[in-house]
């Protein structure tokens, strides 16, 4: 890699992280969480899993403003805490809670298990002599394409869904949204676009898969 690619990314990896107020264990909310969170607000319906859920924040959005029965799910052992302690807070105030699950995108679930599944992956494409091994790393990095959790979701998602199911899945025009929408296509998924926000250096996209 040439010295200005590295420099490159590495400018991007930095102000990501900055402008998402990133902490040291759990990704904290950000545009991108807030744009999933509306769309989800508004389309999710039934049994409702959020995959990554870091903080807890989409999953709680979820939980008190809709009719949606929650889980919330991530790999991160640190996320699932502050998740189940939001979920806790939520259900004093509101006798509205959500699970939290510690998994891998959907290893414990059983086929058909949910009307609607939410995910804002890790997208940040990384190169691998540039990764910095942490939890923030699983948080932003989609390894080299950007796509590396948005491929294996794609792929599997399928499998979780009820007849009549959706996921809305976060695309950013850096790790590449035609890509995500021609795999999904491949997978059987009709595809639409429910939220779309523009930024200085990427576009945000909610895409809807059905089957
Ligand atoms: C961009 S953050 C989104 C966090 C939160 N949903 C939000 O919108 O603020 C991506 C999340 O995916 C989680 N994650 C990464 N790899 C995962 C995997 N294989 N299975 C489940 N969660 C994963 C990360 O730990 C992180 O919390």
């Amino acid at each position: 890699m040439s010295d200005e690619k590295n420099r490159k990314e590495t400018t991007t990896r930095d102000s990501l992280a900055e402008r998402r107020g990133v902490e040291t264990h759990v990704y904290q909310p950000a545009e991108d969480s807030g744009l999933l969170a509306k769309a989800a607000v508004e389309h999710a319906h039934g049994r409702t899993l959020e995959v990554g859920t870091g903080s807890g924040w989409v999953a709680a959005k979820v939980a008190a403003e809709t009719d949606a029965d929650v889980v919330a799910s991530d790999l991160n052992p640190h996320a699932c805490e502050q998740a189940k302690a939001r979920a806790d807070e939520l259900q004093a105030e509101r006798k509205d809670g959500f699970d939290v699950v510690r998994a891998d995108l959907f290893s414990p679930f059983v086929d058909g298990a949910f009307d609607t599944v939410l995910f804002n992956p890790p997208y940040l494409p990384t190169d691998p002599d540039n990764e910095w091994s942490d939890w923030m790393e699983v948080a932003l990095s989609g390894g080299e394409s950007g796509r590396e959790l948005i491929d294996p979701f794609v792929d599997d998602v399928g499998r979780v869904l009820a007849d009549g199911g959706q996921a809305l899945l976060l695309v950013s025009s850096l790790s590449g949204y035609d890509e995500v929408v021609e795999r999904a296509e491949d997978q059987g998924f009709d595809v639409d676009v429910v939220a779309e926000e523009s930024y200085p250096f990427e576009t945000l996209s909610i895409l809807r898969l059905r089957l």
